[in-house]
């Protein structure tokens, strides 16, 4: 089996064969089972049509008579939504049979012939993927098509970010979870390269990790790619898979599942322990509410060696995605201090600060097998103080001793519905992460836009500095960029009196961001952002401790995209994501002071420029 072949996506008009019985036949045997049988060499993919909302389909692919991939997706019942593309060359057989079942509620095996999926199949030998969409991020990793969450086995080679990412091929709902996978040079610019870890016999493939294994522990050669994963099936079971190109297709390991753990448990994230000469990973016990450590000299045998979490943080939601990181502390003012510490991430969800999906974490020390926080176990550290920050892990091998993280901008409150179709769901940009010790004693993460987002930044629109006006200043952003742009100001507040930063549009749509120096808050409202009514959960006001050294001076960068606004301090102390989806993008900027004694001492708009989508 070998469907990978999703890397050689063209952007062209399909060609299509003729639907109506040259290319396949379709038997209904039953009111909800139909076999379809193709042509053999046809083309390359048969065209599925999909409708949101309509009953699931259990699809049984065989190829000769073997089964050769199962998946589940809503075929058009009677309107189609999109196409996604089924492989059907490449099989290994020249017979290809598909066994749909699919209860769509017809009684009679003569109403099924009104399923529209049956009359709206195509063979093809292109699939076009053409962007339709008007909130598909400019400089923010998308899936070409289809549903995307957590971001897996990310790692560095030879100059390469490689990302794979939970993938659902076959519609832009969760459902068929599948490493898809796409590399970049700079962190902005990303390439499709279609399937990297494809689901098999021990079931679908969620979230897991991947290492350069450059002393060839594994035995799978030298700087083999290793990656581990979970096999959802029944229940959830840890699996290895290699690759000696590089990353670009893998093998599954002949002794999977290597790790059966009786509890639910997911997300196996690893690290080569220098200090301690061993590889760690920190396995999800989701329901305990606690990671598990293990050991293992050769990334195939793994040994329990402790538990952390019984109590600690956040308790309300399930605990996913762990990450355990070894990091350097600076001062406040982001100068080293020499010392380092251990941070262990902790996806969370529900349970974040404003509901749903968030990111918490623990510092503390590692003695390459016991996690020792310390902080009381009440105490809960949150990374981003926005809504749509989830599953954030680092990328293994980062060159210049870089800790890099990309989390989902997403929240499970309302993934499966934000206003998009052909696609759902975007990273967001590249952090850089390192600790440090506020002026409260305590250690937290500051997080920094990668350095790789300089490099996109457009000719600057430079404005003066100006006294703040109770009544408002209006600044325009890039709108031959749609908006598209990296806003870096400083204002100072003068007194304690709030700042309002409002991002709008014609049609009145706004997001407005306020500086309260009083309480050391930045907060972001986005009721009025555009489209919210998709959930209940969507309208919000986000408000994050700023952390900040001097609460009267703020230095912000805030980078906005087709339908997010991730707003940084610049030395990192605190961050906020939130999705928006305005019916046309914003193209101003007003800043206001109600006591009107404060200066906005620069504002530079950067619009952000890569090559279009
Ligand atoms: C987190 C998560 C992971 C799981 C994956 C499944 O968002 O629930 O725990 O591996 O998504 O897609």
């Amino acid at each position: 089996m070998k469907r990978i072949i999703y890397g050689l996506i063209m952007s062209a008009i399909p060609a299509m064969a003729m639907a109506d019985g040259a290319d396949f036949t379709v038997s209904h045997l039953s009111a909800d089972n139909s076999i379809v049988r193709l042509v053999a060499d046809s083309g390359k993919y048969l065209l599925l049509p999909v409708q949101e909302g309509a009953p699931m389909a259990h699809i049984r692919v065989l190829s000769d008579g073997k089964l050769d991939e199962t998946l589940n997706i809503t075929l058009a019942d009677n309107k189609v939504d999109y196409y996604v593309p089924l492989l059907i060359s490449d099989r290994g057989g020249k017979n290809i049979v598909l066994d749909v079942t699919c209860d769509t509620g017809r009684s009679s095996v003569r109403d099924t012939h009104d399923a529209v999926w049956t009359k709206e199949m195509k063979i093809s030998d292109t699939f076009d993927t053409t962007n339709v969409e008007k909130y598909r991020p400019l400089y923010h990793h998308t899936p070409v098509w289809g549903w995307m969450n957590d971001p897996n086995g990310m790692y560095y080679k030879d100059g390469v970010w490689h990302l794979s990412y939970q993938w659902n091929p076959y519609g832009s709902k969760w459902e068929n979870m599948t490493w898809g996978h796409s590399t970049s040079k700079d962190l902005v610019n990303w390439e499709p390269q279609g399937v990297s870890v494809d689901r098999d016999a021990l079931g679908t493939i969620f979230s897991g990790s991947a290492v350069v294994d450059k002393d060839n522990t594994a035995g799978f050669g030298k700087d083999a790619i290793v990656a581990i994963y979970t096999n959802a099936a029944r229940t959830q079971r840890q699996s290895l898979a290699y690759s000696t190109d590089g990353g670009y297709t893998f093998e599954k390991y002949d002794g999977n599942p290597i790790i059966t753990y009786e509890h639910e448990s997911r997300d196996p994230n690893m690290f080569w322990d220098a200090e301690h000469n061993v590889w760690v990973l920190e396995l999800a016990s989701a329901l305990d509410h606690e990671m598990l450590i293990f050991n293992s000299k050769d990334l195939k045998e793994w040994t329990l060696v402790s538990k952390f979490g019984k109590g600690y943080g956040s308790q309300d939601g399930v605990w996913e995605c762990p990450d355990l990181l070894h990091l350097p502390v600076l001062n406040s003012d982001g100068m080293p201090t020499g010392e380092k510490k251990w941070l262990l991430i902790c996806n969370i969800n529900p349970g974040a600060p404003f509901g749903g999906s968030g990111v918490q974490y623990f510092i503390g020390d590692f003695d390459g097998k016991t996690f020792k926080c310390d902080t009381a176990p009440e105490v809960t550290k949150w990374m981003d103080y926005g809504k749509d920050y989830y599953a954030a892990v680092s990328f293994s091998n980062a060159p210049a001793d870089r800790t890099v993280l990309l989390g989902w901008m997403s929240n499970w409150q309302y993934a499966n519905e934000v206003p998009t179709r052909q696609y759902r769901s975007a990273n967001s940009i590249a952090r850089d992460i390192a600790l440090f010790r506020a002026n409260d004693g305590e250690i937290y993460v500051a997080s920094v836009p990668a350095a790789e987002m300089d490099a996109v930044r457009g000719k600057a629109i430079d404005y003066h500095s100006a006294k703040l006006a109770a009544k408002g200043k209006t600044y325009r952003l890039p709108d031959e960029n749609d908006g598209i742009c990296e806003i870096v100001c400083n204002i100072d507040t003068k007194d304690n009196s709030p700042v309002t930063l409002t991002l709008a549009n014609a049609q009145g749509e706004k997001v407005v961001m306020t500086i309260n120096p009083a309480a050391d808050t930045f907060s972001m409202d986005r009721t009025k952002s555009g489209i919210t009514d998709f959930s209940d959960n969507f309208p919000c006001v986000t408000v994050a401790p700023a952390r900040s050294n001097d609460n009267k001076v703020w230095n912000l960068r805030i980078f906005i995209d087709r339908s997010s606004v991730e707003a940084f301090s610049a030395d990192g102390h605190f961050v906020m994501t939130n999705l928006v989806f305005p019916t046309s993008p914003y193209n101003t900027l007003t800043l206001s002071q109600p006591s009107a004694k404060g200066m906005l001492k620069s504002l530079k708009v950067y619009p952000v420029k890569v090559a279009s989508k």
